[in-house]
């Protein structure tokens, strides 16, 4: 009998996180044996039984290329297990990276590790050639790389610092918790203790054959430690799942028997670690383990579908990037563990940072990112994942979404109602009920006779459509994806290698193996306008339940020795499952058109990478204050690991919220990088044209506000696209030499345009604080209200009654908008820009504007426009920032696009005249009160300046 429950409970509105449907780390073999080794290593006499032997240069087929002096090995061997044979590779990348791999080599077992992430998660990992410089001597190599870095190899044990100026950042193996289970066969005669003898010398005792009956004994006696041992127990727990592990109803065969790794990373000068997404922590990760710690669980990457999640856990969710940033004053440096099978980390403040990672199976591959501040590891980071996709214009804007949009004539009536409510709108969004009995591509056309002729109607208010397509198909002979992907036998497979089904949407149904190159081209042609012709250019895709989610599965996803291309188990690459489908999705949409367009393909599963597949978001929300709360740490920590195009459910998945509510979440919406407005189908309807005065207005204005910032925004978007910067910038990476703001995380700033944004999350709040920092003024959006630049960073109160939050302009930028608000981003084309000049305490400003087509990929070409901006010595210029190509024919088609409005914060001096190319033009001075209790900014604005954005030009302010 297949399990319907949970699908039941939805369907019936019956929500709460089920804990009980989700392990605990005790509750997993892998983890139980390998969490306590953090506690074992306290003892005095604890050692580390790993040690490495003499490096040689890795050879050019190792890599396939050569490596000159970027990559070493090293044989690596434990006195557990002097038998087995493990090998240490360091390789020295582009950017300043060390790369430390160890894998199991040479071993008897039929078995390999999982060790193909890197293919799937980076872009790029180019050696740097020749420029790095390997000694050894009294069991220690030293490589020296890159700017002043060196990495500093202890062999016995092994230990490895990365060091810089003297000083270790990042040391690996510092605690000795490196341990890597080697592969074995159930029958093999566990040993019960080995003694170390002098140098490298062991000697082991044979002991009683270990059966799978043998009892779990979850803490192990503790052996009285002396000299020279290493206490087997340490490293080893005797575990009857090793083999086999039951857990609830679900068994899982294990067919390698255990093959887990440990290892901790310390981060001497950190105050804080952030990343790990993802989870709903706050950015700034608190203690899992020790007195008093926050959490008592490690912080879990297992991609899940965990509807109604604890708002302050460290449960998992539905994606997982193992990237940490370790933080102070002193520098910032990151850690790359690429890793895809089931993943817990321990997180404790103690001399520094400590972290523990424990990994059920794969390689261990280490990427150690130097920093030194935010800023480079965002590039350091992007140099390795890729950057982010450049969106499509549309996708920036706000999309209109709710489970479900059930006829055509509803979907023509949201237009019609936004059009009369004069609220701008992009994107509609079909939830799962388009899809004849969840078939996707099928239409149900009983509901939707025409869809073509209604996305035509959509595109009519220059508006797009999107539709959701889930990676489990129907098992029905009667559905073509389902045949097909028999057919072409690229499904997923059960350890006994038949097909997969398991229970989803649509009742029993398969999931395809993207994995498999065969089902690349498939699903390319899935989305042709040949093969589905029931769509036009215009319809986009969202990849939803790509966990993926399997309603009988255990943890509500797939049997982890499932089977994929290659022979590999599910558990080695659950977590790359989600974005690979996404990768393959957004492909087919790409080339859909003769010309290749941008596409929009939103996933909910994530992985380190899926910023170059399209964007995310945070699943399945409750509307109560807390979630909203949560959410700004949960975007900044996405953020940071390269995945930026994220929002949450306006209003909150779950629950119908108030009026305050959704006019709050309304306007932190406007704020998200991705702004999309979605909804359970038990809600009532909220769309912002259903309310009346005056909460129709506000809403509205959140909204208008949106479209009127646009072109920050995709500014934004592009550096994110070009530099791996993220969309939204948490204070610690603005400010990186400022203790007190590190962890501040209810609040962020959108690219470098210098707006500074805080939601609203208290229930009837009539005031919020604002965190400033230090050196630069900052202005009020809403107001001429402004706070002089100080010295040392401090707290602001700002007034917020129900139509107003704290968004504030830090002085020293320049940021474009456009403030004719159309029914659609694609109307607002051709309409003039104004620059809001924000002067800092030195009365100098910059800023950007970076436009293009906002549709295909001309831009790469160098079809756009990229002005830089500046203000200084009372002159405002505009010139080109990037070059463009000689034809661009994007910059043509904007020549007569001119600048309406420049609007000048904090000048201190009233001006006498206001001039370009020597001509005088009009304007108008508000001298503000700089030195009033409450201070208000002087404010210059100049009207039609008669300047074009795609031309060079200066005013001159006299
Ligand atoms: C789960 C998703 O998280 C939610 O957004 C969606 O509405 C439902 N699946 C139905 O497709």
């Amino acid at each position: 009998m297949k399990l319907l429950l949970p699908a039941l409970l939805l369907a019936l509105g019956v929500h709460a996180v089920k804990h009980e449907d989700f392990k605990e780390c005790g509750q997993t073999s892998f983890c139980r044996r390998l969490r306590p080794l953090s506690t074992k290593s306290e003892s005095a006499d604890f050692a580390s039984p790993y040690s490495l032997g003499t490096p040689s240069l890795a050879s050019a087929s190792q890599i396939g290329a050569p490596t000159k002096d970027s990559a070493w090995t090293f044989p690596l061997s434990s006195t557990l297990y002097p038998e087995v044979a493990f090998e240490l590779r360091v390789d020295v990348l582009e950017g300043d990276i060390a790369r430390v791999r160890v894998d199991e080599v040479g071993s008897a077992s039929p078995w390999r590790r999982y060790n193909e992430t890197a293919r799937w998660s980076l872009l790029s990992s180019e050696p740097a050639h020749g420029t790095a410089k390997i000694s050894t001597q009294n069991g220690m190599s030293s490589i020296k790389y890159g700017h002043g870095l060196e990495l500093r190899i202890n062999h016995a044990p092994l230990r490895i610092a990365m060091v810089r100026d003297g000083t270790e950042e990042i040391v690996f193996n510092d605690r000795g918790l490196f341990h890597m289970e080697h592969f074995r066969t159930k029958e093999m005669p566990v040993e019960e203790e080995v003694k170390e003898t002098e140098g490298e010398q062991v000697k082991t005792e044979e002991g009683e054959a270990q059966t799978e009956e043998v009892e779990i004994k979850s803490e192990p006696e503790e052996q009285e430690p002396f000299e020279a041992v290493i206490d087997r127990s340490w490293f080893e727990t005797e575990d009857g799942d090793m083999f086999e592990e039951q857990w609830k109803r679900w068994r899982d065969s294990k067919p390698k028997g255990p093959e887990a790794f440990s290892l901790d990373i310390s981060f001497p000068l950190a105050k804080h670690v952030f990343g790990l997404p993802e989870h709903a922590s706050p950015l700034s990760l608190p203690d899992t383990i020790g007195e008093g710690s926050h959490y008592t669980e490690p912080y879990r990457l297992w991609n899940v579908d965990i509807f109604e999640y604890v708002a302050d856990s460290p449960m998992a969710l539905y994606g997982a990037v193992p990237l940490l940033h370790a933080h102070s004053t002193k520098g910032t440096v990151g850690v790359l563990n690429l890793v895809a099978s089931e993943t817990w980390v321990d997180v404790a403040h103690t001399n520094g940072v400590q972290t523990h990672w424990i990994s059920e199976s794969g390689i261990m591959d280490l990427l150690l990112l130097p920093g030194p501040n935010p800023t480079a590891l965002f590039e350091q980071y992007a140099s390795l994942t890729g950057p982010a996709q450049m969106p499509p214009q549309f996708a920036t804007a706000y999309h209109q979404c709710r489970w479900n949009y059930n006829t055509q004539g509803e979907v023509i009536e949201v237009q019609e109602r936004f059009e009369e409510a004069d609220m701008p709108l992009d994107v509609t969004w079909l939830d799962i009920e388009y899809a004849d009995e969840h078939r996707y591509f099928d239409w149900n056309k009983k509901m939707f006779p025409d869809p073509v002729a209604m996305i035509n109607q959509v595109a009519k208010f220059g508006r797009k459509m999107v539709a959701i397509v889930d990676p489990h198909i129907k098992r029905t002979d009667s559905f073509r994806v389902y045949k097909d992907s028999l057919d072409l036998d690229i499904l997923i497979k059960k350890a006994d290698n038949n097909n997969f089904d398991g229970w989803c949407w649509p009742g029993s149904s398969v999931w395809v193996d993207f994995f498999n190159p065969k089902s690349w081209e498939w699903w390319t042609r899935m989305f042709s306008f040949e093969t589905w012709a029931d769509q036009t250019k215009d319809l986009f895709v969202w990849n939803d339940m790509n966990e993926p989610s399997v309603f009988d599965g255990p943890e509500i996803t797939m049997p982890k020795d499932n089977i994929h291309d290659g022979g590999w188990e599910h558990r080695d690459v659950h977590n790359i499952n989600g974005m690979l489908f996404h990768n393959q999705t957004q492909h087919a949409i790409t080339v859909r058109e003769p010309t290749k367009k941008r596409p929009f393909v939103l996933s909910r599963a994530f992985f380190a990478g899926s910023q170059r597949f399209g964007s995310v978001w945070t699943g399945d929300n409750l509307g109560t204050w807390e979630h909203m709360a949560g959410e700004a740490a949960m975007f900044l920590s996405n953020s940071i690991a390269g995945i930026s195009f994220v929002g949450a459910d306006i209003g909150g998945f779950f629950g119908n919220p108030g009026n305050e509510m959704l006019v709050r979440w309304y306007q932190k919406g406007a704020f998200m990088p991705f702004m999309r407005a979605h909804a359970h189908i038990d809600t009532k309807r909220r769309e912002p044209y259903l309310f009346e005065e005056p909460i129709r207005s506000y809403l509205r204005d959140a909204l208008r506000l949106r479209y009127i910032l646009l072109p920050a925004w995709y500014n934004a978007f592009h550096d994110a696209a070009t530099k791996g910067h993220p969309v939204i910038w948490p204070q610690y990476a603005k400010y990186p030499s400022d203790e007190t703001g590190a962890a501040v995380d209810n609040q962020y700033y959108v690219g470098d345009s210098g707006l500074l944004f805080r939601p609203v999350v208290d229930e009837g709040a009539t005031s919020a604080d604002v965190y400033l920092a230090a050196g630069q003024p900052f202005y009020d959006y809403f107001s001429p209200r402004m706070w002089p630049a100080r010295s040392k960073p401090r707290n602001v109160t700002i007034d917020t009654p129900l139509d107003k939050f704290p968004l504030l302009i830090e002085g020293g930028h320049i940021f474009p908008s456009r403030e004719r608000v159309r029914r659609s981003s694609s109307l607002m084309r051709l309409d003039p820009v104004t620059f809001t000049v924000a002067l800092g305490h030195n009365q100098e400003a910059k800023g950007q504007l970076y436009m293009d087509d906002g549709e295909t990929f001309a831009w790469e070409s160098g079809a756009f426009i990229h002005r830089a901006l500046e203000f200084k010595n009372g002159k405002l210029s505009s010139t080109q920032k990037v070059p463009h190509n000689a034809k661009n024919e994007y910059a043509q088609s904007i020549q007569d696009v001119g600048v309406e409005r420049v609007r000048v914060l904090g000048l201190n001096q009233e001006p006498t005249s206001v001039s370009v190319s020597g001509k005088e033009v009009q304007f108008v001075w508000d001298k503000g009160a700089p030195s009033a209790k409450e201070p208000r900014a002087a404010v210059l604005t100049i009207k039609n300046p008669g300047v074009k954005v795609v031309n060079d030009w200066e005013i001159v302010i006299a």
